[in-house]
C-alpha cells in the first residue's frame, strides 16, 4: 500500500512537470470496504456515490453533506444520472444475483445540500443484464443490453414519477445486421435549423462501429437511421477487438470519434457523410501492455484514456486534441495521471480546464489543464 501511496505521489509530482497541474488531493473518512462507483453533477454540485453513500461535493473537494443509499439484500445501487431537464437525479439499483430486475429512484433537493427520494422505486422493465452505463438525452432515458439499446421515457409530475416503455429499440434488426455484440454506446446532439438532432455511436466487440441517426420529437429521442462505418479498411488489424467509440463532434455531414480497441490502441477517425469517405487522424498509443479500463473521457481539448495494470494501478493517458488532428500520426500521451491501486475510475470536469479524478480508493484529485487549447 505504502508503494503504491508513493507511486500516487511521485505521478502527481511527475505531471506538474508538465501540462497538468494537481493542486487537492482529499481523502474522506469511508466506512470500511467503502468504494467509489460513480459521480454526477446536478445544479453546480457534485455527487459522489459509494456502495453505501451518497456524498455532496463542492469543487474544492469538501464534503458538504452525505446520506445513505438504500440497501437491499443482492442489490448494489451503482449508478447515477442527472435527468438534464429536471432538477432530479436518478440512483440505479442492480441485482448482484441477476435473478430480479433492476430499479431506479429519483432524488429532489430538499433543501439546501439536502437531498431526498422522490415518488417509488421504479423497476426497469426488460432489462435483464446489468449495464455499465446509462445516458439520459432530454426526457430518454437509454440503457444498453448485450444486443440492443433500450429506450425509455421518464413521465415526472411534482409528486411522483415513472417510465413508459418505447418502441424505439437499437437492436441487430434496426441496424439491418445479423448479431449484435455492444460494448459500449456514446451519443452527441447538435442543432440544425432549431431542431435537435442525435448521432449514436454503438462499438460492438468483433464487428467495429455502427451509427445511428435520431431526432428529438417533444423532449425524446427518435432513431430514424443507421448504418456501419467501414474502419476495416483502415490500418486495424482483423483480430482487433473493440472497446468503445467516444464522439468529440459530430454535425449533419461528419463525425470526429475515437475508436478504442482492447489490444491496439485507440484512433482518431473522421467520417464525412457527404463523401463517405473515412479519414484516420492518428493511433493513440497505449500505456504500455496495460489493459483498458472504465471509459474514455474528453472535453473539447483533451482526451483522457485509462489503463490499468494486473496490481489495478491506473495510468491515464493525455491526448491533447488539437496537436492529435494536426500531426501525430502515432501519438503519445502529452500527459500521465496516475493512481493507486483501484477497481474503477471516475473522472470528471468541473470546469473547461479543470477535472476532478478518483486518485485512490477513497481520494479524490483536482487537477488543471494548462496549454490544451481549442482543437
Ligand atoms: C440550485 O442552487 C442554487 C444556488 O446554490 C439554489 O439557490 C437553488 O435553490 C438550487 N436548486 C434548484 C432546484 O435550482
Ligand atoms: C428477487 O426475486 C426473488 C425471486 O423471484 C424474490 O423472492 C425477491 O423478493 C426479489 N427481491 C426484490 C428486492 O425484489
Ligand atoms: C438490409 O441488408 C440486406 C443485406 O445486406 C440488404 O439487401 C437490404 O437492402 C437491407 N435493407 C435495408 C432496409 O437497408
Ligand atoms: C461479446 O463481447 C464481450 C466483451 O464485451 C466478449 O467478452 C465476448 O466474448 C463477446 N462474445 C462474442 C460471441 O463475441
Ligand atoms: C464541431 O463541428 C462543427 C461543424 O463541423 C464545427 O462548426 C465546430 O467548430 C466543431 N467543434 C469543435 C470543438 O471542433
Amino acid at each position: 500500500m505504502t508503494m503504491i501511496l508513493i507511486l500516487a505521489m511521485l505521478s502527481i509530482t511527475y505531471s506538474q512537470k508538465n501540462t497538468v497541474i494537481c493542486d487537492i488531493e482529499e481523502y474522506f473518512e469511508f466506512e470500511q470496504n467503502e468504494n467509489i462507483l460513480d459521480h454526477t453533477r446536478i445544479n453546480q454540485t457534485d455527487i459522489m456515490l459509494t456502495n453505501s453513500n451518497i456524498y455532496i461535493l463542492n469543487e474544492n473537494l469538501l464534503v458538504l453533506n452525505f446520506f445513505e443509499t438504500p440497501k437491499f439484500d443482492g442489490y448494489e445501487c451503482n449508478k447515477v444520472i442527472t435527468h438534464p431537464l429536471k432538477q432530479i437525479f436518478l440512483l440505479a439499483c442492480q441485482s448482484q444475483t441477476k435473478e430480479n430486475n433492476s430499479f431506479l429512484f429519483a432524488y429532489q433537493e430538499n433543501g439546501l445540500n439536502q437531498y431526498k427520494i422522490f415518488g417509488d422505486a421504479i423497476y426497469l422493465p426488460s432489462v435483464k443484464e446489468n449495464f455499465e452505463k446509462m445516458i439520459m438525452v432530454g426526457n430518454s432515458l437509454l440503457i444498453p443490453q448485450i444486443n440492443k439499446i433500450l429506450t425509455f421515457t421518464t413521465v415526472i409530475s411534482s409528486t411522483s414519477w415513472y417510465l413508459k416503455s418505447t418502441p424505439y429499440i437499437m437492436d441487430a434488426q434496426f441496424l439491418n445486421i445479423s448479431t449484435l455484440n455492444i460494448t459500449d454506446f456514446n451519443i452527441f446532439s447538435y442543432v440544425k435549423d432549431f431542431q435537435t438532432y442525435y448521432r449514436i455511436l454503438i462499438s460492438d466487440y468483433e464487428n467495429g462501429v455502427y451509427w445511428i441517426d435520431g431526432v428529438q420529437k417533444s423532449n425524446n429521442i427518435v432513431p430514424y437511421n443507421s448504418g456501419k462505418l467501414n474502419i476495416r479498411s483502415f490500418y486495424i488489424p482483423n483480430t482487433a477487438r473493440f472497446k468503445s467509440a467516444v464522439i468529440l463532434n459530430a454535425s449533419e455531414t461528419n463525425i470526429l470519434f475515437i475508436l478504442q480497441t482492447y489490444l491496439e490502441g485507440s484512433f482518431l477517425f473522421e467520417q464525412s457523410f457527404t463523401s463517405g469517405q473515412l479519414y484516420l487522424y492518428s493511433t493513440l498509443n497505449k500505456y504500455k501492455d496495460w489493459n483498458p479500463i472504465s471509459s474514455i473521457t474528453n472535453n473539447q481539448n483533451a482526451i483522457f484514456i485509462p489503463y490499468q495494470n494486473i496490481q489495478k494501478v491506473v495510468v491515464i493517458n493525455l491526448f491533447n486534441i488539437k496537436s492529435l488532428k494536426e500531426n501525430e500520426f502515432k501519438a503519445e500521451p502529452n500527459d500521465l495521471l496516475i493512481s493507486a491501486s483501484i477497481d474503477n475510475l471516475i473522472l470528471y470536469f468541473i470546469s473547461e480546464n479543470r477535472l476532478i479524478f478518483r486518485s485512490d480508493v477513497d481520494a479524490l484529485t483536482r487537477c488543471t489543464l494548462m496549454n490544451y487549447q481549442e482543437a
